[in-house]
């Protein structure tokens, strides 16, 4: 089977590649290095021993994608291209609109013409709103979102849908993500944001290496257990592989619209996070308690049910992992500067 897979030189799409190759897919990526590097290629095949097929081209221009298109024999397509920092959607918003938007609508308007069917979008747990329960579970359905961000991943979710009413040969896959952290064992790939991290793992992994002073805690007076925000935090390479599991149902169930949420089912307050790392790691992380960040919520996690039901796929990896997975590649970053 021939995968092309839109920004699989990114941090899930990368690990998503080495999971794919793994398994003997054959592997199209094609990525414009907006928020990646070229070098994250060489690594997967120093990891897996195999060279994906690599265009740097932007999914804007319609006919680049036609090419890749008309060059390889494609069966099924993974996005993951697209703007994902919520303070910058919040600054850009039109940016953010017509590049992820139109971006997907140019993808899936080549495949139609070339008859390719089948699609996994990479959307976000975000896409929730504020649903007034902790526990999100796929039912609730789409909710008001609180940023441009996430409202490209709920109106893409829309038109996905609507794309499947219209054409019922088309098998489509909806994996809301929780919260991705960790990197893959080896140390050779993982996330690298540009400037001053948004995320949580990625800041503490700048305090951690002494590059920024001190991690700002958002809030410690929500009504969780120790006051900080409650998260799921998910092993990406766990979510890699709730991609290839995702890609099997459609291999077999054919044509459908499927929903997933993709996450561990339990959250960790922000301290939680940072005691762990600095467990596991014998490394200090200095932080100090500051006034919420807006938009915000106390606490939420995934219902992972579904996922384990209709795709035999659940998280295996701890926090632990996670956190010294994280670490090994910042380090492995700081030797090779
Ligand atoms: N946090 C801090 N300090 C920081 C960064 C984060 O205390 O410097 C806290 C936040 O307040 C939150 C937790 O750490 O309680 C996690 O925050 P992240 O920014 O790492 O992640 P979010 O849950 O806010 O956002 C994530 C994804 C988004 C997605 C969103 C909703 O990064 O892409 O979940 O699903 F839209």
């Amino acid at each position: 089977m021939n995968v092309l897979v839109t920004g699989g030189l990114g941090f899930i799409g990368s690990h998503t590649v080495v999971e794919l190759l793994e398994k003997g897919y054959d592997v199209i990526i094609v990525d414009n290095l907006y928020n990646s590097d070229i070098k994250v290629k060489d690594k997967i095949t120093e990891i897996t021993k195999k060279t994906p097929k690599v265009y740097i081209e932007d999914l804007l221009n319609k006919e680049a994608i036609n090419k890749i298109f008309n060059e390889n024999n494609i069966d099924e397509v993974i996005h993951f291209a697209g703007y994902k920092a919520v303070g910058e959607s919040c600054k850009k918003p039109l940016m953010y609109y017509y590049n992820n938007l139109m971006s997907t609508i140019n993808l899936l308007e080549v495949m139609k013409e070339h008859n390719v069917k089948k699609f996994i979008f990479s959307s976000s747990a975000t896409i929730y709103g504020n649903p007034g329960i902790p526990k999100y579970v796929e039912d609730l359905g789409r909710g008001i979102t609180t940023n441009p961000y996430g409202t490209t991943k709920s109106m893409i979710e829309q038109i996905l849908e609507d794309l499947y009413k219209s054409d019922n040969e088309w098998s489509i896959s909806l994996l809301r993500y929780f919260n991705p952290i960790g990197a893959h064992k080896s140390g050779l790939i993982g996330e690298k944001p540009n400037g001053i991290p948004n995320n949580l793992m990625p800041y503490i992994l700048k305090v951690a290496s002494g590059e920024l002073e001190v991690l700002n805690v958002f809030g410690n007076d929500y009504d969780t257990p120790d006051g900080t925000g409650v998260r799921d935090y998910i092993h990406v390479v766990d979510l890699a592989k709730g991609h290839v599991s995702s890609l099997n149902k459609i291999e077999k169930s054919g044509s459908g619209l499927y929903i997933y949420n993709l996450g561990s089912g339990k959250g960790y307050s922000v301290l939680e996070l940072v005691n762990t790392f600095e467990r596991v790691n014998n490394i200090k992380v200095n932080y100090k308690i500051v006034e919420r960040r807006p938009g915000d919520l106390a606490e939420y996690y995934a219902d992972a049910s579904k996922a384990l039901n209709e795709l035999g796929w659940k998280t295996e990896k701890t926090l632990e992992d996670m956190c010294r997975d994280s670490w090994n590649f910042m380090k492995k970053e700081i030797q090779s500067i």
